[in-house]
């Protein structure tokens, strides 16, 4: 059963294969198509996904969308006439883009595509989050948790999933928060009001939070009715976005709050008050975060606890879960945000038709990989001098020994990670011991803000021995990144513990991820400290790099020292290297063995 899952139109377009109820190959589009955070249909993902598995796409079972279109302008047709007239523009909008477009999801994927209309399925916005999590799990039961900004109506909703001994597989949702009423919307308008872009700056608040004190968390708190039960009310006198699309807050929060940050205004971190409103979000986003996750335990009575939803990738929040939540385990698939939802659609599809459950998430690794004779091409073709180490002990050998050095190297390894993180395929390396590799990096290499943390990545057998990563085993959330954990001698590694002194560490299994955890150990056994700062391989504003034209063009234009990509090194940049910035990179998309 051969089933590809697709999400596309809002932000973060991506495909998914799934081959009897296991998937084989999942991209977002922007890794294509060069342009971060691309929305539009996933065609160059899509034909990608079949060129792995070599399929055609006449060879589909289905086509799977993440969600209900015409429930989805349901909500915002419903929701602007309660608003009007204020939310005129909004609806105009909106109607807009729906019927010239968004609507017609069946038949643009026909064309794109050339599969029938009855092979075109869609499954809802949250029981695709919610099978992306569950059906990546290692738990034969779990409570299952979405929570996000909005899918059609829902924002968040609690369910249950299941295994049977014969593997059949069951996943029902039977609760659900529904729009305006969005903790996601919450913190996406507090980001807006700090000065980041929505559906992208919301790390950028979570790293902003740590540097102030939560003294507004009452009048934050204030915004929200909550209930026993978990769910909640938002005061909707604080907000615009239900009736604005270009404005997430009213002016009510800057009278409460003073002005908002213009975006691309002064550092954040400099201005106490700005601090103190993310610290506040935060804490409070954490606590409504812990307060729905006690009704899933309160309904389901499971151990295990599966989130998903753009608010999944908050690992502050997940950290409070794993420390004082209910649940003895939880688990985040990596693309938790919509883009999972292309995996999630494609697995919900799969496990509904019939296909057994025989897989769990131990990798993130679903991307595209290159050869060794595309990197050498690469290189040539930009005129850098390598060095051919083979794929194992001396490349490691060698990159530790530059790391240690200082040297800022960039690591592109293997297939692509799936989901916002770099974890060892696609990244930047550097030691992480002292505060100013931190500084050099923001500003130097990856040019961006100067208070954001970097994360560091460190073997599964030495993580307890830098981390608190509390007891038993390591949560599976450190697998993936997807939580933050106090450092235990923060001092000694200034580049990745932020300023409270914990780190959004990396787990590195040598099972799962031989290389990645072979080069940690090298540094560790150069440095005594086989820890990593582990940046996503790319510039501020861009997607993190796919090809190895992409990885020697952003080695160019930064200001990195050194490359490794697959088995061969750049030791150091050419001698008046000159930058060369584009958003445009050579098309990776392979076109042979499609039919159209
Ligand atoms: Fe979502």
């Amino acid at each position: 059963m051969r089933i590809l899952g697709v999400s596309f139109d809002y932000h973060d377009a991506a495909a998914a294969l799934v081959v009897d109820g296991i998937p084989v190959a999942a991209v977002q589009e922007e890794r294509f198509t060069r342009v971060k955070h691309d929305r539009r249909l996933p065609e160059n993902a899509a034909r990608w996904c079949l060129t792995r598995a070599g399929l055609a796409a006449g060879d589909l079972d289905a086509v799977v969308f993440y969600e209900k279109p015409f429930r989805k302008l349901s909500r915002i047709l419903a929701g602007t006439l309660d608003t009007f007239p204020s939310s005129a523009a909004l609806f105009r909008r909106a109607a807009g883009a729906w019927i010239d477009e968004r609507l017609w999801v069946g038949p643009r994927l026909e064309r794109a595509f050339g599969v029938p209309p009855e092979k075109i399925l869609y499954s809802d916005h949250h029981l695709s989050h919610a099978a992306s999590a569950f059906y990546a799990s290692p738990f034969s039961e779990a409570a299952v948790l979405a929570i996000d900004g909005v899918g059609e109506w829902a924002s968040a909703a609690i369910g249950r999933g299941r295994t049977t001994a014969g593997g059949r597989a069951e996943l029902t949702l039977d609760a659900e928060l529904r729009y305006p009423h969005s903790l996601g919307l919450l913190y996406a308008a507090f980001t807006a009001y700090l000065g980041f872009e929505v559906n992208e700056g919301e790390y950028k608040v979570m790293g902003l939070a740590p540097y102030g004190t939560p003294r507004y968390a009452d009048a934050v708190r204030s915004m929200i009715r909550p209930f026993e039960d978990g769910s909640f009310r938002l005061d909707l006198d604080w907000f615009e976005f239900h009736r604005d699309a270009q404005r997430a807050f009213s002016r009510r929060l800057e009278d409460a709050f003073g002005p908002a940050r213009a975006p691309g205004g002064p550092d954040p971190s400099g201005d106490a008050r700005l601090r103190d409103v993310a610290a506040s979000v935060q804490l409070v986003c954490e606590e409504r975060v812990l307060a729905l996750a006690a009704e899933a335990k309160r309904r389901t009575g499971s151990a295990n606890l599966c989130l998903a939803g753009g608010v999944a990738l908050n690992a502050t929040a997940n950290a409070r879960l794993l420390r004082e939540g209910p649940f003895e385990r939880v688990w985040i698939q990596p693309a938790a945000g919509d883009a999972g939802g292309a995996l999630g659609a494609a697995l919900y599809a799969a496990h509904a038709l019939g296909a057994p459950r025989r897989w769990e998430m131990k990798r993130a690794d679903l991307g595209p990989e290159h050869a060794p004779s595309a990197c050498a091409e690469a290189l040539r073709a930009a005129g850098l001098a390598y060095e051919e180490l083979g794929d194992g002990a001396r490349l490691c050998e060698r990159a530790a020994g530059l790391l240690a050095a200082g040297k800022v190297v960039g690591w592109h390894q293997g297939r692509s990670e799936w989901g916002p993180r770099a974890l060892g395929q696609r990244s930047i390396l550097a030691d992480p011991r002292s505060k100013a590799m931190r500084e050099r990096v923001n500003a130097s290499i990856k040019y961006r803000e100067g208070f954001r943390p970097f994360a560091p990545s460190t073997t599964r057998e030495a993580a307890a021995a830098h981390f608190d990563l509390g007891r038993g085993a390591p949560s599976d959330l450190y697998r993936f990144m997807l939580a933050t954990a106090p450092a235990r001698r923060p001092e000694a590694l200034g580049a990745v513990a932020h300023v409270d002194g914990s780190a959004r560490v990396q787990t590195v299994d040598a099972e799962e991820s031989p290389l990645y955890h072979r080069l940690i150990s090298a540094f560790g056994a150069a440095t005594g400290a086989p820890v990593l700062l582990n940046t996503s391989f790319n510039l501020k504003g861009e997607p993190i790099v796919e090809t190895p034209g992409d990885a020697v063009e952003t080695f160019l234009a930064s200001g990195m020292d050194a490359l490794v990509l697959g088995p061969f090194l750049i030791p150091s940049r050419p001698a008046g290297a000159v930058p060369r910035r584009s958003s445009w990179a050579a098309s990776a998309t392979p076109s042979d063995g499609l039919a159209w």
